[in-house]
């Protein structure tokens, strides 16, 4: 199913998500993408069209994955949801909000933990609470069990140079997550990080989910991880990136270890594989 430039607009979109779960309470989709362009204007060279075309809605507390070869456009594309960026044209409305600039209620998580180094685990996860003037016990004690949640209770005052990558992936994580975002946006998180490491996160990050109810939007370039996760899968072209498939990975959540080595999640790998162009 393609969710091209004929859907959007409120209307009977091809929507991602499943049907049951295209109307949100408000009768409208929780984010709405409709006819997404960015082009990059370059000095001493032609401009740069890193996005063409691209729509679809995202659907309260699903996992959409965006998944594409390097440099088509994903980081963009979540950039400009996120307001980090604004789109050359097109619609980009989450939450009823038409996304410009960068919203407080939303959480990032980049490639990179960059946590701040003099500041404790703790105290990096408070930080954006902290910058909201939100700070106080409640706060404290939602940083705490976030911590809990990622394995890392007893680690709330060690400090970031001590913990191995995939534990500051780990508390930036929870840094994210801590103002109880309504919108989690997290760019290849779990690039940097061994092969075993990254599973675990994967089944981290779906534990996390299932608690939170947070809506997410992720951005990869592995198959397979975007098969694990999500909901939905957005496959975008090279650049410039469109969106060449929309898989419903029907897969039921809690999803195992052993989901992966199932007929049927090879059988999504081979979908979304076809559409990269890398298989037949
Ligand atoms: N600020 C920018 N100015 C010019 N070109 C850019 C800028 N940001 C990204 N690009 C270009 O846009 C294309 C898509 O980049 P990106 O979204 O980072 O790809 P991906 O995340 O899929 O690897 C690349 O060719 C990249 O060089
Ligand atoms: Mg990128």
């Amino acid at each position: 199913m393609i969710a091209g430039a004929a859907a959007g607009r409120w209307g009977p979109s091809v929507g991602i998500g499943r049907d049951e779960f295209n109307v949100e309470p408000t009768g409208r989709p929780f984010g709405h993408f409709d006819a997404v362009r960015k082009v990059f204007a370059r000095s001493g060279h032609e401009p740069l069209v890193a996005i063409e075309n691209i729509s679809f809605d995202l659907h309260s507390g699903k996992l959409v994955s965006l998944l594409g070869p390097s440099g088509c456009g994903k980081t963009t594309f979540l950039r400009i949801a996120a307001g980090l960026i604004a789109a050359t044209s097109g619609i980009v409305q989450i939450n009823g909000i038409d996304v410009s600039e960068p919203q407080p209620d939303f959480g990032v998580v980049f490639q990179q933990p960059n946590l701040m180094p003099w500041r404790s685990v703790l105290k990096n996860v408070l930080f954006p609470v902290e910058i909201r003037r939100e700070g106080g016990e409640e706060a404290v004690a939602r940083a705490i069990e976030l911590l809990s949640l990622v394995g890392l209770s007893g680690f709330e005052r060690v400090y970031p140079a001590e913990l191995s990558g995939g534990m500051q992936q780990r508390v930036a994580l929870c840094r994210a997550l801590v103002h109880q975002p309504k919108l989690l946006l997290m760019d290849e998180p779990f690039g940097a990080l061994d092969e075993l490491t990254r599973m675990e996160m994967q089944d981290l990050l779906l534990n996390i989910r299932a608690k939170t109810k947070a809506t997410v939007m992720l951005v990869t370039h592995s198959i397979s991880e975007a098969i694990y996760l999500s909901d939905t899968v957005a496959v975008f072209s090279k650049r410039p990136a469109t969106l060449v498939d929309c898989i419903e990975v029907g897969l039921p959540y809690p999803r195992k270890p052993e989901t992966r080595y199932t007929p049927a999640f090879t059988a999504f790998e081979h979908r979304a594989g076809c559409a990269l162009g890398i298989t037949r």
